[in-house]
């Protein structure tokens, strides 16, 4: 007889070991492997049974194909983000944390699309129909021809959605919640995951609906990440925001039919979200312009461009060993800066407190906020203020050299876009930047030229 095998699931990142252990040994997370009944087959339980394969036709590249069809949502940051609406018989995913305002998007993107006269079926495993009634009261929405359910099985929401014409777009929340008897895993699990979801897409594919799935990203790993499931679907969107503040970024992490570096911002108030036309006036819009000891860096955060103002406080200390608190961004980064500053660039340091901040509460890991950071440092220990139009990036070595960052083209385009005239950057990929003509460059392939920038621009 052979024994059902089971297998361990790491629940954040999909890989399987033969044994539990607390900590998943591929990326890293803890308690998040579950043990799960091996996949037996493909995941999208289809197997072949018996029998020969039918031939399947294959094409050449050169064949006429015309641009996949767009069915605009009405919200224009979202279209923005998919590149000019959804593809009818696509699948995306919205991923984001619990509580960020998936729901509240789709809602008010079903309830526009609805409005225009196309069939919305939106499906929620989450909320009952009253508490999604009270949430379309709230945005105003009460009168949309949104079709509601709150049905969580698969079979059944497949029968549902196979019984009536075929909607223009189809909205699960989430897609976590779904289950079918036919995956032998509890729901929230990779299988469960990966099964429910391929069924779905599949059955989008072949009526020609357009997919949306919520996906919750969690850090305890107690459901399966909506990461497991990015291969298969068309776009991932990924909503993000700060917390304590009011602003979300719906950013495209893939798009097989549109590009990826757009970003959609919205801000959240009491009647849902609102789009927000011009992100620098709100990423920007509390920068103390002309004060000095702040720089603007214009960073990527994961592959997208996003400019944020690096504050800092460099004040004399009346400690024997001087304060470095910093906010933000790692202190040892900042350690290291303030040493090759002293070395370098004979910036003496060494009796003075030092604060580093990073406003709106974002976490910065890229080694290329170095020159926005020394920028800000030096700007604060000379009291002279940046130049309000100029952003900063580039990599600081130990040996004070600037050295040559990544995407430089999108952070100029992004620093453009808001308005921003000038960049200091590192000399070695100035030329490049060039290429780009929209902003005066000031490349430095030595730290203490920035020094210098500061110290000569003192009138
Ligand atoms: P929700 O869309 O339910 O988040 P998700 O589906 O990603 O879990 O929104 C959650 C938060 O948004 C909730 O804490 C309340 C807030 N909110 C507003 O501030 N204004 C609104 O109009 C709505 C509907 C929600
Ligand atoms: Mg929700």
């Amino acid at each position: 007889m052979v024994k059902a095998s089971r297998a361990f699931v790491c629940q954040a990142c999909g890989a399987v070991t033969t044994r539990w252990s607390g900590k998943c040994a591929s990326c890293g997370e803890w308690n998040s492997i579950i043990e799960e009944a091996a996949p037996s087959g493909s995941p999208g339980l289809i197997a072949i049974k018996g029998g020969k394969g039918r031939l399947a036709p294959l094409e050449t590249l050169a064949a006429a194909t015309s641009e996949a069809p767009r069915l605009p949502t009405g919200i224009a940051e979202l279209d923005r983000v998919l590149g000019g609406g959804l593809v009818p018989g696509s699948a995306v995913l919205v991923a984001g944390e619990p509580g960020i305002g998936k729901s509240t998007l789709l809602l008010q993107a079903a309830a526009e699309l609805a409005g225009s006269g196309a069939r919305v079926v939106y499906l929620s495993g989450e909320e009952a129909p009253a508490q999604i009634r009270m949430r379309a009261a709230r945005l105003g929405l009460s009168a949309a021809p949104v079709a509601l359910g709150t049905e969580t099985n698969l079979a059944n929401l497949v029968a549902t959605l196979g019984s009536a014409p075929a909607p223009a777009l189809i909205v699960i929340d989430s897609v976590q919640t779904l289950w079918s008897e036919g995956v032998e895993a509890a729901p929230g699990t990779i299988s469960q995951l990966r099964g429910c979801a391929s069924v779905l897409i599949g059955h989008a594919k072949g009526s020609g609906s357009a997919l949306i799935l919520v996906g919750h990203v969690t850090k305890d790993g107690q459901i399966a990440g909506p990461k497991v499931i990015e291969h298969m679907v068309d776009t991932v969107l990924s909503f993000e925001g700060l917390s304590g503040h009011q602003f979300r970024i719906l950013r495209a992490v893939k798009n097989r039919f549109g590009p990826t570096d757009e970003i959609g911002v919205f801000e959240m108030r009491e009647d849902g979200l609102k789009e927000v036309e011009n992100p620098s006036a709100l990423f920007l819009s509390d920068r103390d312009q002309g004060a000095p000891g702040t720089a603007v860096f214009a960073g990527m955060e994961g592959t997208r461009p996003l400019l944020v103002e690096i504050q800092a406080l460099v004040a004399p200390s009346s400690l024997g060993t001087p304060r470095r608190a910093v906010v933000g961004w790692d202190p040892s980064r900042l350690a290291m800066l303030l040493a090759v500053l002293e070395a370098r660039c004979g910036v003496r340091l060494g009796a003075h407190d030092v604060y580093l901040n990073v406003a709106g509460g974002l976490r910065l890991n890229e080694p290329a906020a170095d020159l926005a950071a020394a920028a800000a440092l030096v700007s604060s220990m000379s009291a002279n203020p940046a130049p309000e139009d100029t952003v900063y990036f580039g990599e600081v070595s130990l040996t004070g050299a600037v050295r040559a960052v990544g995407h430089m083209d999108q952070r100029l385009k992004e620093a453009a876009k808001l308005g921003f005239g000038s960049a200091v950057l590192p000399a070695a990929a100035a030329d490049e930047g060039r290429k780009t003509k929209m902003m005066r460059l000031i490349p430095l392939s030595q730290l203490d030229e920035l020094v210098a920038l500061f110290c000569t621009s003192r009138a």
